[in-house]
Formats: structure tokens, sequence, C-alpha cells
């Protein structure tokens, strides 16, 4: 799976996306995360890309252009795994349109607190049915309505995701939550000790280990016996009964 992240705040993404399972999962050809400072597509001498509203009010809205211009720079650009080999030189050359990206099975996702709400269901269903995936993080009071039309138009599909019911002061912690949840449904990308807990024993069971006992303020903790007991049976009927999803 390639993830293009637009943002004016690449930085934000370098720590987290780079450390332990995300980490390893780039490294293993898993995933593929490219982070594009939407700074970089602006005509503008000062790198602008925000703008006032058409209609007056207080707040900004990010402009239309350099986005588009930012998801033509992504779909005419290389994937190291999704296109290891381009057979020709030419392959890599178009200019627009679903028809011609190399990048099948993707889909543009904007972030936005009114979209619908991300839930693991969707994260599992973006990693089985896509391998490409453009997050565009806005900021401000939201992105001008004309890129949604212009992204239809190219053939793509647009999905307006919220990531839960806050607001936020912009799309960029959404996106490294996306990625997060959808990265860990892709096969491999979760290690056999880190497989998929939904899966093993569900989300939500307490778990414990060393010490069997923990003494605190003079109040001794215990594991619950029935963990201790060996019995594989009763554990799994025990877990089965604590599980929260
Ligand atoms: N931008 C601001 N708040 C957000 C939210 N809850 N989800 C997605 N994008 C956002």
């Amino acid at each position: 799976m390639r993830f293009d992240i637009i943002t004016i705040f690449p930085k934000i993404f370098n720590s987290y996306l780079n450390e332990s399972i995300l980490k390893r999962a780039q490294k293993n050809k898993l995933i593929e995360i490219k982070i594009h400072n939407l700074r970089d597509f602006s005509k503008d001498k000062h790198k602008k890309v925000d703008d006032k509203a058409y209609g007056g009010g207080p707040g900004m809205v990010m402009m239309a252009e350099p986005i588009i211009r930012a998801i033509v720079s992504i779909l005419n650009s290389k994937s190291k795994i999704l296109n290891p080999k381009p057979r020709s030189r030419n392959a890599s050359h178009f200019t627009t349109g679903q028809a011609n990206s190399k990048f099948k099975k993707n889909k543009i996702i904007l972030f936005t607190p009114t979209g619908k709400e991300f839930n693991n269901k969707m994260a599992a269903q973006l990693a089985k049915n896509y391998n490409h995936l453009i997050l565009i993080c806005g900021r401000y009071e939201g992105i001008d309505e004309r890129v949604k039309k212009v992204i239809l138009d190219l053939g793509f599909g647009v999905l307006n995701l919220s990531i839960g019911p806050y607001v936020l002061t912009g799309g960029e912690l959404p996106a490294m939550i996306l990625i997060d949840a959808v990265a860990r449904q892709i096969p491999g990308v979760l290690g056999k000790t880190e497989s998929l807990e939904e899966k093993r024993y569900g989300i939500g069971v307490p778990v414990y280990t060393r010490p069997v006992e923990i003494e605190f303020q003079k109040k001794k903790y215990r594991v619950p016996k029935v963990l201790l007991s060996g019995d594989h049976q009763k554990i799994s009927e025990w877990r089965k009964k604590q599980k929260k999803i």
C-alpha cells in the first residue's frame, strides 16, 4: 500500500511514522509513505497556500490549485512498491486521469470534522480494496470546494473522513491515525507476536505479565487465577467473556 500525504506541516509526520511497526513495514516494502509539502506546489513567491473566503468571514481557506498540482504530481510519481521496475521510460509519463494512472485502486481522502466517521471496519476495507491512498490534510476553515470537483472529474473517488466527533486543528493527526489503522490490517505488517488482537482474543480483554503479584501501598494485586491455570479452554472462555469487540 502506498500512502501520499499532502500537508503544510511535513515535519509533523517524521517521528511517528518512522518508529516501530510502521518503520519496519516501510523497510520491508509492505507500505510506502510519501509526504508532500503543499507549499512546494504554490506559485506564489511567498509560498502562500491559503486565502480569504469569498463571501466574507474571518477564516482562511486552502486554495484549490496547489492541492490539484500536488495530486497531479503524485499521480505522475514513481512508487517503489507499486511499480518496482517501469517497463519503458515513457511508462511514467501521463498528465492526469484514472485511466492512465499507474496507481490502480486508489482513493483520495479529505480529512474534515464533518466527514464520515472513520472506524476499524473502514480501515480493513481500505486495506483490502485499495493499494494507493492520497491523504489531504486540511487546515484553517477548510479546502476550496472545487478540489473535490476536479478530483471527481479526474475519475477518482473522494472520501470525506472524520477521525472522530471532535474538532482538531488540522488533518495531520487524522492522517497518521488512518495510516496506522490501515497499515496494521495489511498482511505481514504485524509480526506474529503483534497479530490482530481483534482476531486473537478480542479488543479490550485484560492482559497481565510478570510478576504474578505486585504490592503497592501495602495492598496486593494478583493476576487472575484462571490465567495461571494452564487450562486453555477455561482461559479462552474467560477471555471471551471479557471481550469488548
Ligand atoms: N480536521 C479537524 N478535525 C478533524 C476531525 N475530527 N477529523 C478529521 N479531520 C479533522
